[in-house]
């Protein structure tokens, strides 16, 4: 069993990565904490609680408030991808009576702030505790600034994040999670306790296409298939619009469907065998005009001895992925 604290700014591909998370028996999810990316983090908050409330669990992770605005740069959120509520607009829904369709877990925010909350994790579990990010690096970044010493005794940081050989998905050269908080990236990959990268280049294997989805929450009632059912609808007509025209312009393939790129940190964790990664020493453009938010490695090259190495996911099983993703959810 894996001790997990899991940094997150749902987001509809975080909510499906925190149901795989509460639902693998491999990991233990200890506490959540939220972050401004997708939505501001008063909302991320809320959507983390909502995310709960829909798994209905009997013990709840403590979740923590973190950190409102990026290191350096104004706050860049993903709305437009997301919905205005971060989960593809769910929260206007009603039940027949009028009564919204989905509601908070009943738990409390906890009192401590996400970066001391995170500090205190690190500090209770020593060697063991693996911080998966999926949203910008921000409190994890101002969690090693504020107590180094702690923050060397993670096991591992895995990170959903960056684009390598492959397009970025906010400007031509970054993908969203660095983008909004470059300098925390660039703090985060050059600390040295080993990183996992999940970025663009492997999260863009896995595509949900609208029909897949339809066809495995066919027919059930459960709440985690009804939240999918709705969830996705915003960002599937995003991807239709935005993403699909331009690729397949591109690579002359016709699909529909989203990235569920947040759930591939979790798979990384619990079932590495679907997955390759190199070793590299990764970099983040912080100046740059154009380049802003770029991360750069040489993945041809092992990296020097003497750079801080991550280990950058490049391939991932994407058919047996997406099948363990939904016997897991069920
Ligand atoms: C990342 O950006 C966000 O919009 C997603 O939740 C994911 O973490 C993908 O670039
Ligand atoms: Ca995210």
């Amino acid at each position: 069993m894996q001790r997990i604290l899991i940094d997150t700014d749902p987001g509809v591909d975080d909510a499906l990565a925190l149901f795989l998370a509460l639902k693998s028996p491999e990991l233990r999810v200890e506490a959540i904490t939220s972050v401004s990316g997708n939505v501001h983090v008063e909302q991320a908050t809320q959507n983390v609680l909502t995310i709960l409330g829909v798994l209905e669990l009997d013990e709840v992770p403590i979740v923590a408030k973190g950190e409102a605005q990026p290191l350096v740069k104004p706050l860049v959120t993903a709305a437009h991808v997301h919905g205005e509520d971060g989960l593809g607009n769910i929260s206007t829904l009603r039940n027949a009576d009028g009564s919204p369709r989905y509601l908070p877990a009943d738990t409390e925010i906890s009192s401590t702030p996400g970066v001391a909350l995170i500090l205190e994790m690190a500090r209770h579990y020593p060697d063991e505790l693996v911080v998966v990010a999926l949203g910008p690096l921000t409190n994890i970044a101002k969690a090693i600034r504020t107590d180094p010493v702690s923050m060397r005794r993670l096991r591992n940081i895995v990170v959903m994040g960056g684009a390598f050989e492959e397009y970025g998905n906010v400007t031509t050269t970054a993908e969203f999670n660095i983008f909004v908080d470059p300098h925390a990236a660039q703090d985060v990959f050059n600390f040295g306790v080993p990183v996992h990268i999940a970025p663009l280049d492997a999260t863009n294997q896995v595509v949900l296409t609208g029909e897949r989805l339809h066809a495995e929450i066919a027919g059930r009632r459960d709440s985690v298939s009804q939240f999918l059912k709705d969830s996705t609808v915003a960002c599937m007509e995003f991807y239709r619009q935005h993403v699909w025209s331009r690729r397949s312009l591109q690579a002359n393939i016709e699909t529909d469907g989203i990235h569920i790129h947040d759930a591939l940190p979790i798979g990384i964790l619990t079932h590495p065998a679907y997955f390759e990664s190199v070793d590299a020493y990764v970099q983040v453009e912080t100046e740059g005009n154009l380049t802003n938010g770029m991360t750069i490695a040489d993945l041809r090259e092992e990296p020097q001895p003497q750079h801080p190495k991550a280990r950058v996911c490049v391939k991932v099983e994407a058919e047996t992925f997406l099948t363990h993703f939904f016997e897991r959810i069920r």
